[in-house]
């Protein structure tokens, strides 16, 4: 399968990476971005003679059609733009998510996907973790027996929530999308296919209680390199990319594995991510709590919290439960757990992890969805035409819509 790679960001090259290690199943023939230096990471993964490298997704897409596949890692706004006009030009899609930054505009490429016979894969990577891929198998084995309640939550992780979305790349919402969008449509999209339903209602609450100026401790000033006070004792002191919280920095810094701590330190002293998390600009909850009620009657909540770390799954079935989580990833694998109702007995099952250091693993879902990308395009068990995961989406923004109406939405 041919691949092409519009935005050679962290996303675009945690792929290009991947499908480069799968030589006898993809190609890797077109790679775009406006720095060349995050094109020349993918032309270096690639076959030279064989890709072809743009400045801008312009310029690719007036090449016509280099590919099988089209693996869309830009931000969030120009999913929307850069995707409608691949499907135009006869491209399949793998869209990072969110895949538009409205429900509307999701729809449309839905709409837009079918009527052209196009599949677009979100970046909806958990499903393709060993993790969620043991929990759906449960499920599907009938051994819950009718499901009644899923609960999930989702612990960002408090210096994960700073650099994303307090400092970073997802910090503002009218500039990306929703926390609930951003971080969490990976989990509405696992409450969906989970319940393998539609939705009947939602409802939602969420704040931003933490990261405001009113809990700065005093003195600090506006960067943390300023001298602050506080930092010795400051969870998010941005020194610590120096340290411990260096993997991070190549997600949102040019050859971040090369840079020396005197380039580190000049990174902290410059960039949004040497910014005290109380003096930012950001307006995204840090805590958002989502209840829903599907049409088959399963009802399910979800927590979204930056002060725990991993996600956790429990369902409740009429023969038995199932939970488990990942909420100790650092310290091992996750562990899931059935209860059979009818003799009590609790069973282990296993699960087995790949390393997931920062966001570029994800458990193994960034690989579990490449591995699978082929076979979700191509072949007996390919996609259906349209725009997979928008249910998922669709939950996502109704839950959004209610915090900010502080009202249940009939969906
Ligand atoms: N699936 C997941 O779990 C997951 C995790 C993190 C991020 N994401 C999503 O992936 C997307 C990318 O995130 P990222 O962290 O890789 O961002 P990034 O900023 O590192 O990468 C985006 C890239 O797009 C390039 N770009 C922007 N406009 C362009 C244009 N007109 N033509 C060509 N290139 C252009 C930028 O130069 C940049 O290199 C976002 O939408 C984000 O929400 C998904």
């Amino acid at each position: 399968m041919k691949i092409a790679i519009l935005g050679c960001g962290s996303r675009g090259r945690t792929y290009a990476k991947i499908a480069s290690s799968l030589p006898d199943r993809y190609e890797i023939t077109a790679a775009a971005d406006l720095v060349s230096e995050r094109t020349a990471i993918v032309a270096g993964l690639a076959d030279e003679e064989k890709i072809a490298i743009f400045g801008s997704a312009e310029e690719l897409f007036a090449a016509g059609k280099l590919a099988d596949v089209l693996i869309i890692g830009t931000q969030d706004a120009h999913h929307f733009g850069h995707a409608m006009t691949a499907l135009s030009l006869g491209y399949d899609l793998l869209l990072e998510k969110p895949a538009a930054e409205s429900l509307e505009r999701c729809e449309e490429l839905d709409a837009t996907a079918r009527s052209l016979g196009r599949r677009i894969v979100p970046g909806f990577v958990l499903r393709y973790t060993p993790f969620y891929s043991a929990v759906k198998a449960v499920v599907d084995s009938g051994r819950l027996g009718r499901i009644m309640t899923l609960r999930a939550t989702e612990g960002v992780e408090p210096f994960h929530q700073a650099h994303s979305y307090v400092r970073g790349h997802w910090s503002k919402t009218t500039e990306s999308s929703p926390m609930i969008v951003a971080k969490c449509s990976h989990d509405t999209d696992l409450l969906c296919w989970l319940s393998d339903s539609v939705l009947q209602n939602v409802s939602s609450v969420g704040r931003r209680d933490w990261f405001r100026s009113e809990n700065a401790p005093p003195g600090a000033p506006p960067r943390c390199s300023d001298g602050c006070p506080a930092a010795s004792d400051c969870l998010y002191d941005a020194h610590r990319y120096l340290t411990d919280k260096r993997p991070w920095l190549r997600m949102v810094m040019d050859s971040a594995e090369e840079a020396d701590d005197a380039r580190v330190t000049d990174f902290i002293k410059t960039s949004p991510w040497g910014r005290c998390v109380y003096h930012c600009d950001n307006d995204t909850v840090d805590h958002q709590e989502v209840a829903v009620e599907m049409e088959n009657g399963i009802t399910a909540t979800l927590t979204m919290t930056a002060f725990d770390c991993g996600r956790t799954i429990e369902i409740h079935g009429t023969l038995g439960s199932l939970r488990g989580g990942s909420q100790f990833q650092n310290a091992g694998t996750p562990e899931l757990w059935f209860r059979d109702h009818r003799s009590g007995e609790i069973e282990s099952i296993p699960v087995v992890e790949p390393d997931a250091s920062g966001y570029a693993g994800h458990g193994g879902g960034d690989f579990g969805l490449i591995n699978a990308l082929d076979g979700l395009l191509e072949g007996p068990q390919a996609l259906a035409p349209g725009l997979d995961g928008l249910a998922g989406h669709r939950l996502a923004f109704i839950a959004e819509k209610s915090r900010l109406n502080k009202t249940n939405i009939k969906a």
